[in-house]
């Protein structure tokens, strides 16, 4: 069996180590464009590939997304739309996804961003803040990931909602479905998480009137994909206090540009998307098993590229 690699971002000689040794009878190369045309793969894993990787490949059974979100992918062209996708679920990125929420969770909701400015000031000045378990997480998207967190947060004491584009049951969690019911789900909560996937339905869902739905003190999350905020919307409801306070891994344009009005708001927290990485163990170990099972003949979940996810 013939395996392709390409991530662009991720450590190569790591992954190419790891993948010829959960494979060993499988011959793994790394994509180039000196790569013999006559090498054809049976499965590639890709990162960001470029555009040229797929002229020369005419035998791929499946391509194995090394993300969860498969925006990037989808929207390459030249992508064999024939050859099934299918993206990390979940595989290792809960506990890592969970950390980075909760962090955003606990910076607000105890008070830390008033503490940190109270501090270069010297001033003693308690805040009150509310207990967890009146606390109201939201997250939208309860795919493989959103699930976990949404119920890691209940198991917490929190109180946890979920909203998501088709009907979901979740223990502990009250989940709410479809654009009729999002504006009602944006004003109960006192923290609203990205999850969503990017797709042309979710591109700018968070539009300056869905903004406005939420509780004046409410705290965003997006761990999700940048194009689901309208930045420019999400700038001004942070700039005329609608909103308390954002923490922020993704954007439309990454690195997000210097000149960018985000960088530079006191109650914004900016990371350079690492809320959640991929981890070479965990991703080869669904990966083999999906392997595996393909070869059998058995189901794989793939993604569905009229959806986007
Ligand atoms: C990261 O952005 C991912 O899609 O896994």
């Amino acid at each position: 069996m013939n395996i392709l690699f390409y991530a662009k971002g991720l450590d190569t000689e790591s992954w190419l180590t790891a993948i010829r040794s959960a494979l060993p009878d499988s011959d793994t190369q790394l994509w180039s464009e000196q790569l013999e045309e006559s090498w054809q793969a049976d499965y590639a894993l890709l990162w960001h590939p470029p555009v040229e990787l797929f002229a020369t490949q005419n035998s791929l059974k499946a391509i194995f997304n090394l993300g969860a979100g498969v925006d990037a992918l989808l929207r390459l062209p030249g992508r064999p739309s024939e050859v099934p996708i299918i993206k990390l679920r979940n595989a290792g990125m809960d506990p890592w996804m969970f950390d980075y929420i909760l962090y955003g969770v606990l910076h607000f909701g105890r008070n830390f961003d008033r503490y940190r400015q109270q501090q270069q000031q010297q001033l003693w000045q308690p805040h009150p803040s509310t207990a967890p378990n009146v606390r109201c997480i939201g997250i939208l998207g309860l795919g493989a990931l959103g699930q976990t967190i949404a119920q890691r947060f209940s198991q917490l004491g929190y109180r946890v909602q979920g909203w998501s584009r088709g009907p979901k049951c979740i223990e502990g969690v009250d989940t709410y479905s479809g654009l009729d019911y999002l504006d009602d789900f944006l004003g109960r909560c006192d923290v609203v998480v990205n999850l969503l996937p990017a797709t042309a339905q979710t591109f700018h869902l968070l539009n300056a009137d869905r903004l406005a739905q939420l509780r004046h003190d409410a705290v965003l999350i997006n761990a999700g994909r940048g194009t689901t905020v309208d930045p420019d919307a999400l700038n001004d409801a942070l700039a005329l206090g609608r909103l308390r306070g954002a923490l922020l891994d993704v954007f439309h344009t990454e690195p997000l540009p210097a000149n960018h009005p985000l960088w530079a708001r006191q109650n914004v927290i900016i990371t350079p998307h690492i809320a959640a990485p991929t981890l070479i163990k965990d991703a080869l170990e669904q990966i083999t098993a999906d392997i595996q099972s393909l070869e059998q003949g058995l189901f794989v979940p793939r993604v569905d590229s009229t959806l986007g996810y």
